[in-house]
């Protein structure tokens, strides 16, 4: 596996190897790895010849009052388990190598990128967006891998891909979750075992949602409702809504074809988030991937 810090020393080892036809996947993360990573790694490793894992703790995504000072990082750890999945290359560049002095171009993502998070966490996608252009233009991957975790933010990718016609195809897993719900995220390091057992409501509520929706549930305030109704160990609910998973638009009156319940809220000073996807189809979360690179 190769550590690579410096952008021009990434593009000579990659033009080498799609110079071989190897097919190139990345994985864009921002370390302190976990099971959902390592579950985004190894459907990249089973789907490209050449993984590439980006781990870059980016400050644009975060605002003044926010954790980008504290975010966790470990980064042997992070560097041991990207061996263990047969990682070709780490990409781990230092700020300046992303943001050289001058730097004044940005990805705006518009209208998406103020609902939801966006509303509490302003600029936030726009550092998004901007990264992961970033990192596409510099990698030029065949395929790139994101979370239903972060759903909204897979729906801006995903526009951001087709708008700006990049060549990438976006593969979209499903939420990695522990044993008892709660979506793996590496702001969880930061709960009390207290914190950690209030913050199962969250996903408690989710797959209420989740089973009323089954039972034949279309009404869209009922399912709010009765989520707001379960989500009361949080410290603060920032929003519980209904989206068209795609777009993002408001779901209100009868829920349509696939949709997401979206969750974020605050247990102490930590903010989580987490969705589920209400769709009759099998698997929902393939129709967040974007098949085949926009024309
Ligand atoms: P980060 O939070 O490190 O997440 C990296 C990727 O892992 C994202 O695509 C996210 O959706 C996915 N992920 C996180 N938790 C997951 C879980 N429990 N199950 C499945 N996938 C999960 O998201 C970011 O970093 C950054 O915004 C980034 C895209 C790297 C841009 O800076």
């Amino acid at each position: 596996m190769r550590l690579i810090r410096s952008i021009p020393e990434l593009r000579v080892l990659l033009k080498t190897m799609k110079g071989r036809g190897e097919r190139v996947g990345l994985v864009p993360t921002m370390g302190y790895l976990h099971s959902g990573h390592e579950a985004l790694i190894r459907q990249c490793r089973s789907r490209c010849d050449y993984v590439v894992v980006s781990v870059f703790i980016n400050p644009l995504q975060f605002g003044p009052n926010e954790d980008f000072h504290r975010y966790p990082h470990d980064l042997d750890r992070d560097q041991t388990l990207c061996l263990e999945h047969g990682v070709e290359i780490m990409f781990m560049p230092e700020p300046k190598e992303m943001y050289s002095t001058g730097f004044s171009t940005f990805v705006d993502p518009g209208s998406m990128g103020n609902v939801l998070c966006g509303s509490y966490r302003q600029g936030h996608f726009r550092g998004v967006t901007t990264v992961v252009a970033k990192l596409l233009n510099t990698i030029q991957p065949d395929l790139a891998f994101f979370g239903q975790k972060d759903l909204q933010q897979s729906a801006i990718i995903r526009r951001m891909v087709w708008d700006l016609n990049i060549p990438v195809e976006l593969v979209v897993i499903p939420t990695v979750r522990d044993d008892d719900g709660l979506a793996l995220s590496s702001r969880n390091s930061f709960l009390s075992p207290e914190e950690r057992c209030r913050a199962l409501c969250i996903s408690k509520a989710l797959f209420e949602a989740e089973s009323a929706f089954r039972g034949g549930v279309r009404l869209a305030s009922e399912i709010i409702n009765s989520a707001k109704n379960l989500l009361t160990e949080l410290d603060e609910l920032q929003y519980c809504e209904l989206v068209d998973a795609l777009t993002l638009d408001s779901i209100e009156g009868q829920i349509g074809r696939l949709v997401g319940l979206c969750v974020a809220g605050k247990i102490g000073n930590t903010r989580l988030i987490d969705n589920v996807l209400l769709s009759e189809a099998d698997d929902p979360t393939r129709q967040l991937s974007l098949v085949g690179i926009p024309e």
